[in-house]
């Protein structure tokens, strides 16, 4: 049976649940989202379930981490639907502050992170990482929780979230879950719903093509000739491609030439919708 959850939507309420918890002894992870939640997010909450007594999940559309001409105001909100699944899901609490609570007049603080955030996403979105790196570290001082899920969905936010809690001693182990899709292989996004019928249909083509490149660098090929193919590929599906490149796992340098051990990452456009996926290489499946 789904309980009723509880939501904190101001920093006092937040700690009131918090000391509670830690009165008792019990241990807590933190699942920071922006809402518009789906099989992935639930799937994050699931892995903070299984790793803590007590779960809190975030949902803040965090406006320092969108561009002037990007999605902010029109990005899905589904509160009701939010709060429902979570209820299911058997999350302990909603943190869902309003933008004055997060960022009140006069607030003046950045944290940026200046390795792996200037491409890739970096790239394309300028302030982005600084925006993501300043609410999780928020995030992550107003829970003080012993556990924070991130996904591999989000492979650049991931690396840089644990460089940032390493260089600033944040005392929060980061875990990690995998991409979790629909059966024709497209990531779940809160984005996917921005997608027309027609969009729809070309956008697993996305994850096919990633796929493609990892078997081919597993088979031997070079990266040139693939990357090449790929992009190719992915304009024929009507993708605007932004990029796609092979990298390290941990330092996101770009390789070249035969790769074993790599991550294969891609943002682009289908219309006005941007979609972002990654694979490794090799392919686990
Ligand atoms: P959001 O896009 O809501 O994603 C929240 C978390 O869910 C991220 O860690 C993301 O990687 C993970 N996630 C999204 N889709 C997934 C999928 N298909 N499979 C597995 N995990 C998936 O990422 C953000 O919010 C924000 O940048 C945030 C970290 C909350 C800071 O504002």
């Amino acid at each position: 049976m789904a309980k009723t959850i509880a939501t904190a939507r101001t920093l006092a309420e937040l700690r009131g649940h918090l000391a509670k918890w830690r009165k008792a002894g019990e241990t807590v992870a933190l699942v920071p989202t922006m809402g518009a939640l789906h099989d992935g997010h639930l799937s994050l909450i699931e892995l903070a379930r299984r790793s803590a007594d007590r779960v809190v999940v975030s949902i803040f559309v965090n406006p320092t981490q969108f561009g002037p001409r990007e999605d902010f105001r029109t990005y899905p909100r589904d509160e009701a639907g939010d709060v429902d699944k979570l209820g299911k899901a058997g999350a302990d609490l909603i943190f869902m502050p309003d933008v004055v609570e997060m960022y009140p007049a006069g607030f003046s603080t950045t944290v940026k992170i200046c390795d792996l955030t200037n491409d890739l996403c970096g790239a394309a979105r300028p302030n982005h990482f600084d925006g993501v790196a300043t609410v999780v570290t928020k995030l992550l001082i107003q829970c003080d929780p012993d556990y924070a899920v991130f996904g591999e969905k989000d492979y650049q936010q991931l690396l840089a979230v644990r460089r940032l809690v390493r260089d600033l001693d944040i005392p929060v182990e980061i875990l990690s879950a995998p991409i979790m899709r629909e059966p024709d292989g497209l990531a779940f996004s809160s984005r996917n719903v921005k997608l027309t019928p027609a969009q729809r249909k070309s956008a697993p083509v996305l994850y096919q093509t990633l796929s493609e490149i990892a078997r081919d660098l597993e088979s031997g090929k070079g990266c040139d000739a693939t990357l090449v193919k790929a992009r190719f590929k992915l304009e024929a599906a009507g993708f605007r491609v932004d990029y796609v490149s092979v990298r390290h796992p941990e330092t996101l340098k770009t390789l070249e030439g035969p790769v074993r051990q790599a991550r294969v990452l891609a943002a682009a456009y289908l219309g006005q919708t941007r979609l972002i996926d990654n694979v490794p290489v090799p392919l686990k499946d």
